[in-house]
Protein backbone atom coordinates (compact mmCIF):
# COMPACT_ATOMS: atom_id res chain seq x y z
CA UNK A 1 0.00 0.00 0.00
CA UNK A 2 1.94 3.57 -1.00
CA UNK A 3 2.35 5.83 1.61
CA UNK A 4 1.01 9.53 0.83
CA UNK A 5 0.35 12.64 2.52
CA UNK A 6 -1.34 15.92 1.56
CA UNK A 7 0.53 19.13 1.85
CA UNK A 8 -1.06 22.64 2.10
CA UNK A 9 -1.50 23.76 -1.59
CA UNK A 10 -3.47 20.94 -3.19
CA UNK A 11 -0.06 19.42 -3.16
CA UNK A 12 0.15 15.46 -2.50
CA UNK A 13 3.23 13.56 -1.68
CA UNK A 14 3.19 9.86 -3.02
CA UNK A 15 6.23 6.83 -2.37
CA UNK A 16 4.26 4.98 -4.97
CA UNK A 17 6.74 4.58 -8.10
CA UNK A 18 3.84 3.91 -10.31
CA UNK A 19 3.51 7.76 -10.19
CA UNK A 20 6.71 9.10 -10.99
CA UNK A 21 7.29 10.82 -14.14
CA UNK A 22 11.16 9.64 -15.08
CA UNK A 23 11.37 12.31 -17.70
CA UNK A 24 11.07 14.92 -15.49
CA UNK A 25 13.42 13.33 -12.84
CA UNK A 26 16.13 12.89 -15.42
CA UNK A 27 15.63 16.03 -16.91
CA UNK A 28 15.86 17.83 -13.86
CA UNK A 29 18.97 16.25 -12.45
CA UNK A 30 20.80 15.83 -15.58
CA UNK A 31 20.61 19.36 -16.49
CA UNK A 32 19.56 21.35 -13.58
CA UNK A 33 21.56 20.38 -10.49
CA UNK A 34 25.19 20.79 -9.73
CA UNK A 35 25.77 17.84 -8.34
CA UNK A 36 24.12 14.37 -11.36
CA UNK A 37 24.75 17.12 -14.09
CA UNK A 38 24.56 14.43 -17.37
CA UNK A 39 23.63 11.78 -15.43
CA UNK A 40 21.51 9.28 -17.47
CA UNK A 41 18.07 8.21 -17.97
CA UNK A 42 19.42 4.33 -17.12
CA UNK A 43 21.34 5.64 -14.02
CA UNK A 44 18.58 7.93 -12.97
CA UNK A 45 16.02 4.47 -13.06
CA UNK A 46 18.36 2.20 -11.52
CA UNK A 47 19.21 4.28 -8.48
CA UNK A 48 15.41 4.87 -8.38
CA UNK A 49 14.36 1.44 -8.87
CA UNK A 50 16.78 -0.04 -5.81
CA UNK A 51 15.80 3.27 -3.45
CA UNK A 52 12.71 4.85 -1.70
CA UNK A 53 11.40 7.89 -3.98
CA UNK A 54 9.03 9.94 -3.26
CA UNK A 55 7.18 12.56 -6.04
CA UNK A 56 5.22 15.59 -5.02
CA UNK A 57 2.00 16.39 -7.21
CA UNK A 58 -0.08 19.16 -8.19
CA UNK A 59 -3.65 18.20 -8.21
CA UNK A 60 -3.57 17.36 -11.53
CA UNK A 61 -1.03 14.81 -11.35
CA UNK A 62 1.71 16.95 -12.72
CA UNK A 63 4.94 16.11 -10.63
CA UNK A 64 6.51 19.23 -9.31
CA UNK A 65 9.28 17.68 -6.74
CA UNK A 66 11.30 14.43 -5.86
CA UNK A 67 13.71 13.38 -2.92
CA UNK A 68 14.83 10.02 -3.28
CA UNK A 69 16.08 8.10 0.26
CA UNK A 70 19.27 5.38 0.34
CA UNK A 71 19.50 3.00 2.77
CA UNK A 72 18.38 -0.10 4.24
CA UNK A 73 15.50 1.41 6.00
CA UNK A 74 16.09 0.36 9.42
CA UNK A 75 19.17 2.00 10.64
CA UNK A 76 21.13 4.22 8.19
CA UNK A 77 19.47 6.43 5.41
CA UNK A 78 20.57 8.98 3.21
CA UNK A 79 18.50 11.76 1.89
CA UNK A 80 19.37 12.30 -2.00
CA UNK A 81 17.85 14.62 -4.70
CA UNK A 82 15.79 16.57 -3.53
CA UNK A 83 14.13 19.03 -6.05
CA UNK A 84 11.11 21.01 -6.43
CA UNK A 85 10.45 22.13 -10.01
CA UNK A 86 11.20 26.41 -10.44
CA UNK A 87 7.76 27.35 -10.65
CA UNK A 88 6.74 25.70 -7.83
CA UNK A 89 9.19 26.64 -5.30
CA UNK A 90 8.76 28.85 -2.11
CA UNK A 91 5.37 26.73 -1.11
CA UNK A 92 7.09 24.62 1.31
CA UNK A 93 7.36 21.73 -0.88
CA UNK A 94 10.75 20.97 -0.10
CA UNK A 95 9.94 21.23 3.16
CA UNK A 96 6.90 18.62 2.90
CA UNK A 97 9.22 16.10 0.62
CA UNK A 98 11.89 16.10 3.58
CA UNK A 99 9.27 15.84 5.97
CA UNK A 100 7.30 12.46 4.22
CA UNK A 101 10.95 11.17 4.44
CA UNK A 102 11.39 11.83 8.06
CA UNK A 103 7.76 10.54 8.87
CA UNK A 104 7.49 7.66 6.43
CA UNK A 105 6.14 4.17 7.93
CA UNK A 106 8.89 2.10 6.39
CA UNK A 107 11.49 4.20 7.87
CA UNK A 108 10.60 4.86 11.44
CA UNK A 109 14.00 3.06 13.04
CA UNK A 110 15.95 4.91 10.97
CA UNK A 111 18.35 6.54 13.49
CA UNK A 112 21.14 7.77 11.35
CA UNK A 113 20.50 10.12 8.37
CA UNK A 114 22.98 11.41 6.37
CA UNK A 115 22.90 14.53 3.41
CA UNK A 116 25.14 16.60 1.10
CA UNK A 117 24.39 19.82 0.22
CA UNK A 118 26.27 23.08 -1.10
CA UNK A 119 23.79 25.58 -0.18
CA UNK A 120 20.67 24.57 1.11
CA UNK A 121 21.85 23.99 4.74
CA UNK A 122 18.53 26.21 5.97
CA UNK A 123 16.40 23.63 4.84
CA UNK A 124 17.50 20.79 6.30
CA UNK A 125 18.39 22.55 9.64
CA UNK A 126 14.77 22.99 10.43
CA UNK A 127 14.50 19.42 10.86
CA UNK A 128 17.33 19.27 12.94
CA UNK A 129 20.02 18.33 10.47
CA UNK A 130 23.52 19.75 11.23
CA UNK A 131 26.61 20.04 9.93
CA UNK A 132 29.22 16.78 10.63
CA UNK A 133 32.43 17.18 12.32
CA UNK A 134 35.19 17.52 9.81
CA UNK A 135 37.64 14.61 9.65
CA UNK A 136 36.75 13.02 12.71
CA UNK A 137 34.08 10.12 12.26
CA UNK A 138 33.02 10.34 8.78
CA UNK A 139 35.03 8.88 5.81
CA UNK A 140 33.77 8.87 2.00
CA UNK A 141 35.20 7.40 -1.12
CA UNK A 142 35.23 9.05 -4.20
CA UNK A 143 35.35 6.67 -7.25
CA UNK A 144 36.07 8.09 -10.76
CA UNK A 145 33.24 6.14 -13.10
CA UNK A 146 35.00 4.15 -15.97
CA UNK A 147 33.60 5.39 -19.14
CA UNK A 148 30.28 4.72 -20.46
CA UNK A 149 28.16 4.25 -17.96
C1 LIG B 1 16.20 23.76 -2.45
C2 LIG B 1 14.78 23.56 -2.99
C3 LIG B 1 14.49 22.06 -3.02
C4 LIG B 1 13.79 24.27 -2.07
O1 LIG B 1 12.49 24.00 -2.55
P1 LIG B 1 11.23 24.88 -2.08
O2 LIG B 1 10.01 24.05 -2.26
O3 LIG B 1 11.25 26.19 -2.75
O4 LIG B 1 11.52 25.08 -0.53
P2 LIG B 1 10.42 25.38 0.60
O5 LIG B 1 9.40 26.30 0.07
O6 LIG B 1 9.97 24.08 1.18
O7 LIG B 1 11.22 26.18 1.74
C5 LIG B 1 12.55 26.01 1.92
C6 LIG B 1 12.92 26.61 3.23
O8 LIG B 1 14.29 26.30 3.38
C7 LIG B 1 15.05 27.50 3.28
N1 LIG B 1 16.23 27.31 2.42
C8 LIG B 1 17.46 27.20 2.86
N2 LIG B 1 18.32 27.04 1.86
C9 LIG B 1 17.63 27.06 0.73
C10 LIG B 1 17.98 26.96 -0.64
N3 LIG B 1 19.23 26.79 -1.07
N4 LIG B 1 17.01 27.03 -1.54
C11 LIG B 1 15.71 27.22 -1.15
N5 LIG B 1 15.33 27.30 0.16
C12 LIG B 1 16.29 27.23 1.10
C13 LIG B 1 14.11 28.57 2.75
O9 LIG B 1 14.51 29.83 3.20
C14 LIG B 1 12.77 28.12 3.27
O10 LIG B 1 12.59 28.53 4.60
P3 LIG B 1 11.66 29.82 5.00
O11 LIG B 1 10.34 29.59 4.34
O12 LIG B 1 11.61 29.76 6.50
O13 LIG B 1 12.38 31.00 4.44
C15 LIG B 1 14.63 24.17 -4.42
O14 LIG B 1 15.06 25.50 -4.40
C16 LIG B 1 15.42 23.43 -5.49
O15 LIG B 1 14.92 22.47 -6.08
N6 LIG B 1 16.67 23.87 -5.76
C17 LIG B 1 17.47 23.24 -6.79
C18 LIG B 1 17.91 21.85 -6.38
C19 LIG B 1 18.60 21.86 -5.04
O16 LIG B 1 19.51 22.65 -4.80
N7 LIG B 1 18.16 20.93 -4.16
C20 LIG B 1 18.73 20.76 -2.84
C21 LIG B 1 19.88 19.84 -2.91
S1 LIG B 1 20.57 19.50 -1.30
Amino acid sequence: MPFSTLVPGGFAISDDPLLLDLGVIHRFLSQETYWAKGRSRKMVERSIAHSLSLGAYASDGEQVGFAQVIGDRTTFAQLSNVFVLPAWRGRKLAEGLVAAALEHPELTTVTHWILRTKDAHGLYQKFGFSLTEPDVIDMELHRNLPPAT
